[in-house]
């Protein structure tokens, strides 16, 4: 088993990585206790799991769509229904979603209650359940009025106690999100480490074929990346925002319908975008597009929307990135052989090029 500290004075924490430990550490948790599981895992789980008393169990229809406050407003009720009080625990297992939710409703239930992280999917094990954000999806609109939703727009940091990652449930994942995670893996690489870079470029097929060793050193070197970056920022006042890499266009894009795109996909495009956007300021050395390109392409993630909609209508999305400060949008763009930069004053002929190069009109 590998052990990721993340720390942060008296709200540190570990990540606690195997393949077969989740029986063993689902049962060292007897106190009170909510379990919200996602329930397309809730089979996977058997005998993992057993509900005792003082503890409730309560499963989640995990979608974009769903990661709303009603989904928080359930899991409140239902830890008032089992009588749970501020001591008690909630555990989130499950995906991004679970977790994100699951997390919010922890740091806002009676002002809040311990958290333990349970993430069953690659995205979720190397991102999501480290660093404590968590959150909810908002109502927003397009520039045509239609209803579209506004990405993690209302939230909490709250740190968990644990985080338990065990790469046997990735066996059973759907190969689509296990190369969602891929492309969180490839940003932490782009934010630079050359050799987890190179790492996964070697090991492509051993990852998607779920080699349990090889996931295993996946999970653990990129979640190392992770958890060295909140340690040093844990609110985002500087560094930590480098790990939005690929996000602002990918949130411009996941909630277009159009384009059908999982978080890790839309991460994808969004992390050729910025590099297309460094490329034409001169950040990076030719080639270093097509680099990536031809991992992200290796890894089965798309590297292009397959709906022409207009650039215009990212860049409106794009104005609303919790990033940007005074009305100016900050991007994240790759510069040099390995490591990233934020930028605020890329100007909007760059940012449609870069948008143009993944497939915008
Ligand atoms: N997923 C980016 C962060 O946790 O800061």
């Amino acid at each position: 088993m590998n052990c990721v500290p993340i720390s942060l004075g008296d709200r540190s924490y570990e990540m606690q990585i195997g393949s077969g430990i989740l029986k063993e550490m689902l049962g060292d948790i007897t106190d009170r206790a909510m379990f919200v599981v996602d329930d397309k895992v809730m089979p996977l789980l058997g005998d993992k799991i057993t509900v005792g008393s003082g503890q409730g169990l309560l499963t989640m229809f995990a979608s974009e769509m769903n990661k709303t406050m009603p989904s928080v407003e359930k899991i409140w009720d239902a830890m008032l229904d089992a009588g749970l009080d501020r001591s008690s625990s909630l555990v989130a297992i499950g995906g991004g979603i679970v977790g994100d939710v699951g997390g919010f409703a922890a740091a806002t239930y009676m002002r809040g209650v311990p958290l333990i992280q349970v993430p069953t999917t690659l995205l979720a094990m190397v991102d999501a359940s480290i660093g404590g954000k968590t959150g909810v999806n908002t109502k927003r609109s397009r520039n045509d009025g239609t209803a579209i939703l506004g990405k993690n727009l209302a939230g909490a940091f709250w740190q968990p106690k644990k985080v338990i990652a065990d790469v046997q449930m990735l066996q059973s994942l759907d190969t689509r999100q296990l190369r969602c995670g891929l492309a969180e893996c490839v940003k932490h690489a782009m934010l630079g480490n050359a050799e987890l870079l190179t790492f996964i470029e070697t090991n492509a097929s051993a990852i998607l074929a779920c080699d349990l060793e090889v996931l295993e050193r996946l999970v653990f070197q990129s979640a190392s990346i992770k958890a060295k970056v909140v340690s040093r920022d844990e609110r985002e006042g500087g560094e930590r925002a480098l790990l939005n890499l690929g996000h602002t266009f990918a949130h411009a894009m996941e909630p277009m319908p159009e384009l059908g795109l999982l978080h890790g996909e839309a991460v994808s495009i969004g992390l050729v975008a910025a590099a297309s956007c460094s490329e034409a300021l001169g950040m990076v050395s030719d080639g270093f597009v097509d680099r990536i390109r031809a991992l992200l392409a290796k890894l089965g993630l798309p590297i292009r929307m397959q709906a022409e909609l207009p650039a215009l209508d990212f860049i409106s999305m794009m104005q609303f990135d919790k990033k940007n400060q005074d009305g100016q949008m900050r991007l994240v763009l790759p510069e040099g052989e390995c490591g990233a930069t934020i930028s605020s004053n890329v100007d909007l002929a760059t940012i449609t090029l870069a948008l143009r190069s993944v497939g915008a009109s």
